[in-house]
């Protein structure tokens, strides 16, 4: 063994074998830790070894192997699940954190369907699992999938067999099911799993989320046969007839075909019968065996879970209300700035670990400067206007899978030289000024891409999962080019012009430390595939603030191609007009996230960065929501006078959902007018301009059965 040798002191020979052995030791455990989920040697080892590799490849370059490490960029990523679409998107659930919450979700739900008097739910608890659809076709399970970013998931079926609880066949099942829900761990399953791992020396896991997800999501099946997972069903996706007329008869019917429903399921009349249930189900939470974290309220008819329909990523008709979350008291070790993609100074607490809900702690934003310093955005006292200073005792809490906060300060044990925090007012990366505008809570580096944090986050999002996701190309890759003198990318342009830059070099992509002929192939070939690309991630990748994912889908679906959208964007330019309407008509679009477009459009520089970019794309046009089928795809509706059958929100929710633009003001491009008793000025322009105009009723049976 060559293992302690120096690499300086070893022979050729005895370079080759010390490289045949390390790609063995290497892929060995690579196979324990991404197959088997149990790694057999520590990070700190493993990364050892690749060092040890690269630096005998480094001095040995003649005897690098065809099969080296080195080359495996996103190896663990190639070898993976097959990927699943969804037949209908598997939705998260808007949360609540107090009873305010809701009270105002039934509430909206009511002024949503112009519903005065009390309305139906049903109370479950809500588990902290993994969620997974089941698609049955006649009876037979034939695909398991994660839910994975809601449109497409991971197929798992193989492990989904394994589970005790899931059928494999099912006697009188619609002949198209999918049954949607929690694939869990209970406590004592998860204690005697971890004892097994220890004493195998395996991965111990941090709580029983992680094991199931770990468990459900590897890749051999048999791993899965050992672990003891369990499934409660509380949902459904695609359906060849209707389980029930209720979210009740639903479930009773879910069970009635085998499946495990949860027992503290309930019907409840209105709110205070939903938080009572709530304080009920919150009693039982340390003996129910198996760990929830809320309580999930879902209208139960039916009908009107259909008319209230979803948001972007979530149903109007349910809602999860939290149950507070976990604390515990540590010391604050530092706070660093971190520089965020739009130039946000945001500070960050370096703790020293503690165990929050199973989960060691080290990090928690401290959100902003107001906020350490104990008051408001809007200058009222927070923690009764303690501040938060180097040195303190500190009360970390975690809600879900949210980044850990800070919530409290013990005065009591805080050090006598500790010193009131002070704020930088330059960006600790780039030195520029970091200034705050007025109304904004945070603090902002003018540096812009001039910023290497600034430009370099903007970067790492565009590559990222939800954006132009180029496999092989992650934040530690956007780290290294941005760094790279030679071959740098320090904008997203600079990307999909990397081969062509790459030829022109001497020191090739290829020829480089940690890289090789079939990595750098590779990148290029995964760059390449994202010259074709849809719309709304396009629009999601540009990184323009408040213009998140959702929004992005909403925009694209709206506009439908990238030229008009960008045509829009310039009219939009003086933040007035009909450009500008159209824009802040979009159900889901506000005033700050229009303006933060608008005028991302209009600066120079960010537009001719976006131009630059652009050529080298094909844009997709966004998919239409259901266009199929639909009379209204594509068209511009406008809603006037009094609605007697639905609320407006309910009617301009449908329309859009059926793809129809709906506009406020009718104009030469309205296509068709729906108008109620009272319709005035706007009835009467489509009469002059020569508009389709339809009365309520003539509306419903357009759209009857869509
Ligand atoms: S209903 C369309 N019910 O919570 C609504 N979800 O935070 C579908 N979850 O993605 C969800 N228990 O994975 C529903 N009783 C329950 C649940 C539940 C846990 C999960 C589910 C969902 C997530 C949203």
């Amino acid at each position: 063994m060559n293992s302690e040798k120096p690499v300086e002191e070893l022979s050729a020979a005895e370079a080759e074998a010390e490289l045949a052995r390390l790609a063995e030791e290497i892929a060995a455990a690579n196979t324990a830790y991404h197959t088997h989920d149990a790694p057999e040697i520590t990070d700190a080892a493993y990364d050892a070894l690749k060092a040890r590799n690269q630096a005998i490849e480094t001095r040995f370059p003649h005897l690098k192997r065809a099969d080296s490490p080195s080359d495996q960029v996103g190896a663990e990523l190639a070898e993976g699940f097959s990927k699943v679409r969804h037949a209908v998107r598997m939705m998260s659930l808007a949360n609540a954190f107090e009873d305010a919450d809701v009270t105002e979700f039934d509430e909206s739900v009511r002024r949503y369907l112009g519903i005065e008097n009390t309305i139906a739910y049903t109370a479950e608890p809500k588990i902290d699992g993994l969620s997974l659809s089941l698609r049955y076709e006649n009876g037979q399970l034939v695909t398991a999938a994660t839910r994975g970013d809601g449109e497409t998931g991971e197929n798992v079926t193989a492990n989904a067999r394994e589970i005790d609880d899931i059928p494999h066949r099912l006697e009188g099942a619609p002949d198209i099911l999918e049954v949607r829900g929690e694939v869990y761990m209970s406590h004592a399953d998860f204690e005697a799993l971890n004892t097994r791992q220890a004493e195998r020396g395996g991965k111990t896991f941090a709580n029983p989320r992680n094991a199931a997800a770990g468990s459900l999501r590897q890749l051999d099946a048999a791993i899965t046969r050992d672990r003891p997972l369990k499934f409660f069903a509380y949902s459904w996706g695609e359906l060849s007839e209707p389980l029930g007329e209720t979210q009740m008869e639903a479930i009773a019917r879910l069970k009635s075909l085998s499946f495990d429903v949860n027992p503290l399921t309930e019907l409840c009349s209105g709110l205070d019968d939903m938080l009572r249930h709530y304080r009920a189900i919150e009693e039982q939470r340390a003996t129910l065996g198996y760990d929830i974290d809320g309580v999930v309220y879902k209208v139960n008819d039916l009908t009107l879970q259909r008319r209230l329909g979803f948001r972007s990523t979530t149903p109007r008709w349910a809602i999860a209300h939290k149950f507070p979350a976990e604390l515990a008291w540590t010391r604050l070790e530092a706070i660093d700035i971190q520089v965020g993609r739009t130039g946000a100074l945001s500070p960050v607490a370096r703790l020293h670990p503690v165990t929050v809900g199973g989960v060691v702690v080290s990090n928690a934003t401290l959100h902003n400067e107001d906020y350490i310093a104990g008051r408001s955005s809007s200058g009222e006292q927070i923690r009764d206007g303690k501040d938060i200073r180097v040195g303190d005792w500190v009360q970390v809490y975690r809600a879900g899978d949210v980044i850990p906060k800070v919530a409290d300060v013990d005065l009591s044990k805080r050090p006598e030289d500790a010193r009131p925090y002070e704020f930088p007012t330059v960006c600790p990366e780039c030195g520029s000024e970091a200034i705050r505008e007025e109304g904004d809570a945070v603090r902002r580096c003018t540096g812009g891409m001039i910023c290497p944090a600034q430009a370099m986050e903007k970067l790492k999002h565009f590559v990222s999962r939800k954006a132009f996701d180029i496999e092989g190309l992650g934040a530690k890759q956007i780290e290294m080019f941005y760094a790279d003198e030679v071959l740098p990318i320090r904008e997203p342009a600079d990307i999909f012009t990397l081969e062509e830059r790459d030829t022109r070099n001497l020191a090739r992509l290829k020829n480089r430390d940690g890289w090789g002929e079939t990595s750098a192939r590779n990148l290029f070939n995964a760059i390449d595939e994202r010259r074709s690309i849809g719309f709304a991630r396009v629009l999601f990748a540009l990184g323009i603030r408040h213009v998140g994912e959702a929004a992005a889908r909403l925009i694209a679906q709206h506009y439908g191609d990238w030229e008009t959208f960008e045509q829009a964007m310039e009219k939009a330019a003086p933040l007035e007009g009909p450009a500008w309407d159209e824009l802040m008509n979009i159900d889901g679009v506000g005033t700050v996230m229009a303006t933060s477009l608008v005028t991302a459009f209009a600066q120079e520089a960010e537009r001719a960065s976006i131009d630059r970019l652009v050529a080298h794309l094909e844009i997709e046009p966004a998919e239409q929501v259901q266009a199929a089928g639909s009379p209204v795809a594509g068209k511009t509706l406008v809603f006037t006078g009094t609605l007697e059958k639905m609320t407006r929100a309910e009617a301009k929710a449908r329309a859009e959902a059926l793809g129809a633009k709906v506009s406020g003001s009718v104009s030469k491009k309205t296509d068709l007018v729906i108008a109620g008793p009272g319709a005035g000025s706007k009835a009467k322009k489509a009469e002059e301009l020569g508009v389709e105009m339809i009365d309520e009723d003539t509306w419903l049976e357009m759209i009857e059965g869509l």
